[in-house]
């Protein structure tokens, strides 16, 4: 009998730190957003955020950047294959009512992304990873009621296991949205990061703060 291998090529990783944040700290940080005037003006949108701002701007946001240095470190390392040295470049939070949806985007001018999520999603409004949307080029897909979703020809994934608490990191170009919210209120913190350099052979790009 013939042995059939198959060999998964260029896998996208996606972590989650479960427990990133205990209960407490969870508590904590969740009710000091919600007396941030930003919120509170914000707060007729069905979809809030607060101003993004550098993590050493706001003391909770600067005590998360430390605490996810780790995750930053093991993350880059399956991206660069090396143990570089991480800055979140900024933060900021997201407040989504029941109704309320974001768009499908991706992060510019940053190589890690990173949600940590306050309280616990509804099932309709999971995180949704989308794969690239094909460009200018015509696109073949077989989709219909008889055909089966493999990890090949799946366009979509759902972040269906993050908790309130969570950390979730993902390669900064995946387009993603978080579909219609027909539960409560999901508050979650968002973040860019990027390397401190990268080295290709004999040179070096370095990204500086200001
Ligand atoms: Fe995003």
């Amino acid at each position: 009998m013939a042995q059939i291998h198959i060999h998964n090529l260029f896998p996208v990783p996606v972590m989650r730190v479960e427990g990133f944040l205990s209960r407490r700290a969870t508590d904590d940080v969740l009710a000091a957003i919600r007396r941030s005037p930003q919120l509170k003006n914000a707060q007729t949108d069905l979809l809030a955020h607060t101003e993004v701002i550098r993590p050493q701007q706001n003391p909770h946001y600067q005590q998360l950047d430390e605490l996810a240095q780790e995750s930053l470190r093991d993350f880059g390392f399956l991206l660069f294959g090396e143990n570089l040295n991480w800055h979140i470049k900024e933060m900021w939070m997201n407040r989504l009512s029941h109704g309320g949806h974001q768009v499908m985007h991706s992060h510019a001018n940053s190589f890690i992304s990173g949600v940590i999520y306050l309280t616990d999603s509804d099932e309709s409004a999971r995180t949704v990873f989308h794969n690239s949307m094909g460009s200018r080029q015509f696109v073949f897909s077989n989709q219909h009621a008889q055909s089966t979703t493999t990890p090949y020809n799946g366009e979509r994934w759902v972040a269906s296991d993050m908790r309130r608490g969570d950390l979730m990191l993902f390669p900064s170009y995946m387009l993603h949205a978080v579909p219609r919210n027909e539960g409560g209120e999901r508050i979650t913190i968002a973040f860019n990061a990027l390397p401190e350099r990268l080295r290709s052979w004999d040179y070096e790009v370095r990204f500086a703060g200001q």
